[in-house]
């Protein structure tokens, strides 16, 4: 035995220099490059905290794994990974939104592409037509169904009965007795006689339906024209695109604000 300290294992100073080494982006460079402004712009970011990887605010010289790590700033995630996919699609009546449908109606999965595998963001009924989210990006998937972040969903409504009263209007407005509790607030007009437009932001089962029917009106047909900030009113029953880098910013932001409901103002439609 000498007196000399023992060296560490080599591979143990080979993971230590490893672990060392610079890895993954420079945060900054990361910002700068979706568009917040200069690297100096995006170091000020950073040192007002404003910015959180993976929901740790960061530091100044964070390095970031730009395909893994989720990159936010003041909470919404910033870029679009390549291998995400986002559809919006105009959902026609009788097609199902869970992947497989137990009567063997075809499935909102058949009228979007095949690769990447992706699922619908919450759930339309068969009878109800309208606007659906698509994506293989699950967690942001979660977040815009999730209550917590109440974005808001417009549905057009034709009702039986002919005009609803202004009583089951400010019912509808203020909430009803369902079942499952009272409904949330909603917002509620009447623009022509039998037909209600009705903005939510709980996602209850068939919630507007009940709704309705809650204040003496079954509902004919049911439409979802607002998804948050993303409609399109030129998108037809059946089509699909995909969402614009804009409305993916919009709507990742609204979650990422959480509480705060939608202004229908700032609703982003380019084809109006
Ligand atoms: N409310 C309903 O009743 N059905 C839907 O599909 C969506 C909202």
């Amino acid at each position: 035995m000498n007196d000399q300290p023992l060296e560490p294992p080599l591979w143990e100073q080979m993971a230590q220099r490893s672990a060392e080494l610079p890895q993954g982006e420079r945060l900054q460079k990361v910002l700068a490059a979706t568009g917040y402004g200069s690297r100096r712009i995006c170091e000020d970011l950073i040192a007002a905290g404003r910015v959180t990887v993976n929901d740790e605010v960061a530091i100044l010289g964070r390095r970031v794994d730009a395909v893994n790590d989720l990159v936010a700033v003041d909470g919404a995630p910033i870029g679009v990974r390549p291998d995400f996919v986002y559809y919006l699609l105009n959902k026609p009546v009788g097609v199902g939104t869970t992947a497989r449908d137990t009567h063997q109606r075809p499935t909102v999965i058949e009228l979007v592409p095949t690769t990447p595998r992706v699922f619908s963001v919450g759930r339309l009924d068969v009878d109800t037509e309208g606007l659906l989210l698509l994506t293989n990006d699950g967690n942001l998937a979660n977040r815009i169904a999730h209550p917590s972040h109440g974005i808001e969903k417009e549905y057009l409504v034709e009702v039986s009965g002919g005009q609803v009263s202004a009583g089951a209007i400010r019912a509808l407005r203020d909430g009803v007795e369902l079942e499952d509790g009272m409904s949330a607030p909603a917002k509620v007009s009447q623009p022509e006689p039998g037909v209600l437009r009705i903005t939510i932001h709980e996602g209850r089962n068939r919630q507007v339906r009940r709704m309705c029917e809650a204040v003496g009106h079954r509902v004919t047909r049911l439409v979802r024209t607002r998804i948050g900030p993303i409609s399109d009113r030129s998108l037809q029953p059946g089509m699909w695109r995909d969402l614009s880098s804009d409305e993916w910013r919009a709507v990742t932001e609204s979650v990422a604000v959480a509480t705060a409901p939608t202004d229908a103002s700032s609703t982003i439609d380019a084809r109006e």
